[in-house]
């Protein structure tokens, strides 16, 4: 007996997309792996707890592989699991010497990143647009990892501060690379950003930091250094990366280009918020100013400014929240499996 692996995701808790992906997800083990029905014992499904519409075994069963015994069951629930995901074990009487193939499609292909592809989807996009919020549950629901490059930046930028360097003045700043020493690491699925040994990831979120941070990443000596540590982190595994040049400079190989950008007043509206409950005082009118000046200083920087690869898929999400974000991006993601 040898047991075939495969697993699959969905889009959405429906009859019409199990019994797609069902059928999608049989019909590739079987042409990979030139199985006969003779050769088959059974199929084992399991599925997450957030599947209630519809039956992979019935839907295994109406698309034509009704030949062997079928069974699905309920997986348990584990935190941070991936979502939407349909398992199978297929059970058969392989001829020997015949080499396996498992099948990974979709979401399920970050579950065995051994044998799936390395992929990267690219966010960028002007301040408050919306994109780390996306990128968050990206990464939770393909379970794979977020790469905040703009906390990169920040932690460039917070360094000036605190050494009274002009993030403007580039020499001064060529000078603090030496000594610049930015880290990520990833603690319970979360991005910390490491400041010369210093875990500085919520000093690098006060509003003060956003503008030196811009300023300062205009430099190219400094967006060579944070563009190294991307590639090698983005060439290891798979990741969404939010940034602002992600998809025309740093990875333009990416498999997926989103470029997410909403009008200057909602993006300020969702930052005055954010920092409101953070506890920071802040006069919208002056966060509003400071957001287009910032805009406008990132995409109008010499070196890799904020740019909407020609690739990437625009998205407004000035009227949109983020489920539905969410479901535009995974939808584009789908179509390009
Ligand atoms: O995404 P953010 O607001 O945290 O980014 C802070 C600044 O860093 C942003 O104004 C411009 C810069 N940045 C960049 O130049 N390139 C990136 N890939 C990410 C951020």
């Amino acid at each position: 007996m040898t047991i075939i692996r495969g697993a699959t995701t969905i889009d959405k808790d429906c009859k019409e997309e199990i019994s797609a992906s069902v059928k999608a997800l049989l019909d590739e083990i079987f042409a990979i792996n030139a199985l006969k029905k003779e050769e088959i014992n059974g199929f084992l499904f399991s599925l997450t707890t957030d599947i209630h519409s519809y039956h992979p075994a019935k839907a295994a069963r109406e698309c034509g592989y009704d030949f062997a015994p079928l069974f699905a069951a309920i997986e348990p629930e584990i935190d941070g699991s991936l979502k939407l995901c349909i398992r199978l074990m297929l059970f058969t009487e392989l001829i020997q010497n015949r080499q396996v193939k498992h099948v990974y499609q979709k979401g399920a292909k970050a579950l065995r990143k051994d044998i799936s592809e390395i992929y990267n989807i690219a966010l960028d996009g002007p301040a408050g647009s919306g994109k780390s919020t996306v990128a968050k549950a990206l990464a939770r629901d393909y379970n794979i990892l977020y790469l905040d490059t703009g906390a990169m930046y920040r932690a460039c930028g917070l360094k000036a501060l605190r050494l009274g360097v002009d993030p403007k003045d580039g020499v001064a700043v060529e000078k603090m690379l030496p000594n610049l020493d930015v880290k990520v690491e990833y603690r319970d699925g979360t991005q910390h950003t490491i400041l010369d040994g210093e875990d500085v990831s919520t000093a690098i979120r006060e509003n003060a930091v956003s503008m030196a941070a811009s300023t300062i990443s205009a430099h190219p000596c400094v967006r060579m250094k944070m563009v190294e540590m991307q590639r090698e982190i983005a060439k290891s595994m798979s990741c969404v990366l939010d940034g602002r040049d992600i998809g025309s400079t740093v990875l333009p190989d990416a498999k997926y280009k989103f470029f997410i950008t909403a009008d200057s007043k909602v993006r300020a509206t969702r930052r005055y918020k954010e920092l409101v409950e953070r506890g920071e005082r802040v006069d919208f009118d002056a966060l509003h100013a400071e957001i287009v000046a910032r805009d406008k200083q990132d995409s109008e920087r010499a070196f890799s400014p904020l740019v909407q690869a020609k690739d990437a898929v625009l998205i407004d999400t000035s009227d949109m929240d983020v489920e539905g974000v969410l479901a535009a991006i995974k939808r584009v993601i789908q179509s390009k499996i």
